[in-house]
């Protein structure tokens, strides 16, 4: 009864103690993340973020078409699952533990979130600060970035474009 009751303050904590940083974990739809990275149109080899990776679901499909990935995540238990659920990926995949807001994040081809309406404006200034080799293109699933119009918009996925000077 200890053991399970432990068991339960561990997942409770995990997954509440996140929110103090952001986005509360609510999976992708699996359609709506094969969308997702279609719209980014990435070619083998490129590179693409996932900023708040949750059990790994993006990680998973682009690592199937043979993209690089590096996920954030903060929840331990999300962190070991997605971790675990992508190992036969190999190097392809990596998964980075702890608050992406603290973190500098390297340059790549392309960011996938799924955040909060909050959190747009903080992520619009994160993302302008990446030092880019070239353009950057994000999609965000359900929320806009206030302000700024989506170069495209399908299905509530919004896609933005950033280049090296903005
Ligand atoms: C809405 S879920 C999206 C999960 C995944 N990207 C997907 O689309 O299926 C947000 C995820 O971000 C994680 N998260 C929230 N704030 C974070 C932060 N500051 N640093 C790292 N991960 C964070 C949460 O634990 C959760 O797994």
């Amino acid at each position: 009864m200890t053991y399970f009751l432990f068991v339960v303050f561990v997942v409770v904590i995990s997954f509440s103690f996140v929110v103090l940083f952001g986005a509360p974990y609510l999976p992708v739809m699996t359609d709506s993340a094969e969308q997702a990275i279609d719209l980014l149109d990435l070619k083998e080899g490129q590179t693409i973020i996932d900023l708040g990776s949750g059990e790994g679901k993006i990680l998973r499909l682009a690592a199937k078409r043979n993209l690089n990935v590096i996920g954030y995540e903060l929840n331990p238990i999300l962190f070991l699952i997605s971790y675990l659920s992508t190992r036969r990926y190999g190097r392809r995949v990596k998964i980075v533990y702890g608050n992406f807001w603290s973190k500098e994040i390297p340059s790549a081809d392309a960011v996938f979130v799924f955040l909060l309406p909050k959190y747009m404006e903080k992520l619009d200034k994160k993302i302008s600060k990446i030092k880019l080799n070239h353009g950057l293109k994000l999609v965000s699933y359900s929320f806009q970035i206030p302000g700024k119009k989506p170069y495209l918009e399908s299905n509530n996925l919004f896609f933005y474009q950033y280049n090296q000077s903005s």
